[in-house]
């Protein structure tokens, strides 16, 4: 079969574990150069090793300078830069009044200053090349109000406003930007939880999304036509009652 993403640059930041690598092995099927970015360079090496047409680059989303050169190795790389999927983050959970500052501005600096950091990056180059679409990884926490999920949620509605006003700022030179709201994902984001948020009959492994699910769906975006862009796509899984 004929790959849909061949000569394409696909640039995607927490790409060595979760959902993130599923994105990459995702694109890459489809015959895209890869761009991985994270902190732990074992993982995202192996990857690039793996994907083959890939770069690593050890990548902390928390600082503007290291989502510049992110960017800026895709473009010394590939000379060009078609997707790029603003993906890292992570949840502390718990009664709101038992977060730690640390908690709260790690939350904030990686989900919220994160996505904007990679976002702005892209959309420089982006508008220059007058094409491109910018997916930023939000959560159905951004769609609701979930109990012990206070400042998460506030991240990821933040995220939301962020990138639905870069949408209407990004139209204008033909760079489409969309926002991805899934529920529950089974990948190791559940295995380093201290406080776990739902209830004890909820099992990730057996009743959330796989990560290769919502990577096809972030993939059926990506292919869409240039006409038209998806403003959010909200995405949660079944779970039967028990
Ligand atoms: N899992 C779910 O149920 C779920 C549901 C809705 C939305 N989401 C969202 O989906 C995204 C991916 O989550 P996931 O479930 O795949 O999580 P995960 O399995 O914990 O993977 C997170 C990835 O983000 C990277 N990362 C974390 N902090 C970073 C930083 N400061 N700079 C660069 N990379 C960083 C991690 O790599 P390093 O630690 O090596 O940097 C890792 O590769 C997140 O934005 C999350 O909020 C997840």
């Amino acid at each position: 079969m004929k790959k849909r993403l061949e000569g394409k640059v696909v640039c995607i930041t927490g790409a060595g574990r979760g959902l993130g690598r599923a994105l990459a092995e995702r694109f890459s099927a489809e015959g895209a150069s890869l761009v991985l970015g994270a902190r732990t360079t074992p993982e995202i090496d192996e990857l690039a090793r793996t994907l083959g047409d890939a770069i690593a680059v050890q990548t902390d989303v928390r600082s503007a300078n290291d989502c510049h050169r992110l960017v800026d190795a895709a473009m010394a790389e590939y000379e060009r830069l078609d997707v790029m999927i603003n993906n890292a983050g992570l949840a502390i959970y718990g009664p709101v009044d038992t977060l730690s500052e640390n908690d709260i501005d790690v939350m904030i600096d990686t989900n919220v200053k994160g996505v904007i950091h990679g976002s702005i990056a892209a959309f420089k180059v982006m508008k220059a090349q007058r094409s491109g679409l910018i997916v930023n990884i939000s959560s159905i926490a951004g769609k609701l109000h979930l109990p012990n999920e206070a400042v998460y949620g506030a991240t990821k509605w933040a995220v939301n406003g962020f990138t639905g006003t870069l949408r209407l700022e990004a139209a204008a030179y033909d760079v489409k930007v969309t926002s991805v709201c899934p529920g529950g994902i089974d990948t190791p984001f559940w295995r380093a939880m201290d406080y776990y948020p739902f209830p004890d009959h909820i099992d990730p492994a057996r009743d959330f999304m796989k990560p290769e699910e919502v990577a096809e769906s972030v993939l059926e975006i990506a292919l869409k036509s240039d006409r038209y862009v998806v403003p959010e796509l909200v995405m949660v899984p079944l779970i039967p009652p028990r």
